[in-house]
């Protein structure tokens, strides 16, 4: 995989193409396997994450985490997975201090919080902001340890916490928050007594980090429900395990979104459509046509796609990820669709970037009023995060002519290959240094 240098870029080149056909494979979610490299915290010995994505922030991740005292390698996928596997050692030699140096690139530096204290006792680490979808704060994160018996030290820009060993605590969130979630959960599992964690969030990626902690030894009810109940375990019961990541629905949701612009028909193996109900809904009244099949789903779209309007909402609601999916795929629809972002009040900033390919798109507060258009065209544009860098991918595929898409660094962050999976599938598509 080629990344940014001090020499180059690199930009992505994407031209009129489709119908597609053939089969990709989809690996493991971003949005599980940081949490699950986090996780080894807890238990010392070798684990093994199977199907885990080859992307950037899992390498930024695996940094963060050497920094601590983890030993972390890189292996091929063995046969029959995919992606990559990472084994962690962890041999109970933990220093739970990030030098602040390591800051700008520590993105998911907040989901060690909770290990840490849990364990330890003791975190002082930097918080970088993430992608910038306007404010993220971590309040509730800090809120629930807090009940739990941590103190923190008001800091801009660092947690630094201190504890003795975490209580069990009545946490209620105010918003079903994944990273609280997730920061608790892992906190608990080695706290003294019960914890319950009322309007938790309900994610796949949630459920996948419960039954990997339950696995090492944790004690945890309700994963995939609203209410998580965790009995806390002593932490010298907690035990090395090998773990499979689960199947990245935001991914899954590209090649559909690909297949509906470009039409044509595909299999992706891996996917779990039971984990993407709201959007198969979404995606069949648009005109997609999704069915499982064992080991995958198969897609195709042969006509034209219907306008829907999409409200994006915690789990099951319909994924703030998939956003800007939908968005192309309404901009290219028959009709009028509007689309209201519910988590994020700052991620429509990318619309800018799809007018440059002829979308016609109003904002109005946080809802997007997206008006089908019969052709795009193609255009040079910037990838803005994660997300939205993928779907400029995808209309890229649709649009008349060639559109570059550059800033592709973000896209690395959470894409594991992207174009030479779109290739296999008859796109035109390409990745170059400039
Ligand atoms: N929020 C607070 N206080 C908190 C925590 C969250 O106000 O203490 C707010 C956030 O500011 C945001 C909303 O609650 O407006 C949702 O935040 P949540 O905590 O649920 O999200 P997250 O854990 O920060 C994860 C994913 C995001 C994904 C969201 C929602 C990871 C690493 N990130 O973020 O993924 O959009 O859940 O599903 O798991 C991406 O992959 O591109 C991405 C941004």
């Amino acid at each position: 995989m080629a990344f940014e240098s001090a020499t180059g870029s690199d930009v992505i080149v994407a031209s009129t193409s489709g119908p597609l056909s053939g089969e990709v494979t989809v690996p493991g979610a971003k949005n599980s396997v940081l949490k699950l490299m986090a996780a080894t915290l807890l238990a010392d010995g070798t684990h093994t994450l199977t199907n885990a994505p080859v992307i950037v922030d899992v390498e930024i991740m695996a940094d963060l985490l050497r920094e601590l005292g983890l030993v972390i390698s890189f292996d091929p996928a063995a046969p029959g997975e995919t992606g990559q596997r990472i084994t962690i050692v962890n041999n109970g030699r933990i220093t739970p201090v990030a030098p602040f140096e390591l800051a700008d690139r520590i993105r998911a530096s907040v989901n060690v919080v909770g290990p840490l204290l849990g364990r330890f006792g003791h975190v002082d680490i930097a918080l970088p902001g993430g992608d910038d979808f306007g404010g993220r704060p971590i309040d509730m994160h800090l809120r629930g340890l807090e009940a739990m018996g941590a103190e923190f030290q008001a800091s801009s820009g660092s947690v630094i916490g201190r504890c003795g060993r975490l209580r069990g605590a009545d946490i209620v969130f105010d918003f079903p928050s994944v990273g609280a979630t997730e920061n608790i959960l892992m906190a608990a599992v080695v706290a003294e007594g019960v914890t319950t964690i009322r309007n938790a969030a309900r994610e796949p990626e949630i459920v996948d980090l419960c039954s990997m902690l339950r696995q090492m030894g944790a004690r945890i009810e309700g994963a995939g429900t609203d209410v998580i109940i965790v009995t806390g375990v002593d932490a010298s019961v907690m035990q090395a395990v090998t773990h499979e990541v689960v199947t990245d629905r935001v991914q899954v949701a590209t090649y559909m979104a690909a297949v509906a612009v470009c039409k044509g028909d595909i299999v992706i193996r891996r996917a779990r459509l039971e984990h993407m109900g709201m959007l198969v809904e979404r995606f069949t009244e648009m005109g997609v046509t999704i069915e499982g099949i064992e080991g995958g789903a198969r897609v195709s779209c042969h006509g034209p796609l219907s306008p829907v309007n999409v409200s994006t909402l915690p789990y099951p609601g319909f994924a703030t990820d998939y956003k800007p999916l939908v968005v192309i795929m309404l901009a290219m629809s028959t009709g009028t669709g509007i689309v209201t972002e519910n988590l994020y009040p700052g991620r429509f900033k990318y619309v800018e970037e799809l007018r440059k390919l002829g979308t016609d798109i109003e904002i109005d507060g946080h809802h997007a009023i997206v008006r089908g258009v019969e052709h795009l065209h193609g255009a040079t544009v910037n990838a803005p995060d994660i997300r939205a860098g993928a779907a400029l991918v995808v209309a890229g595929l649709a649009a008349q002519g060639i559109t570059e898409i550059h800033d592709v660094h973000h896209i690395d962050r959470g894409y594991d290959d992207i174009v030479g999976r779109l290739a296999s599938l008859g796109a035109s598509v390409s990745r170059i240094r400039r």
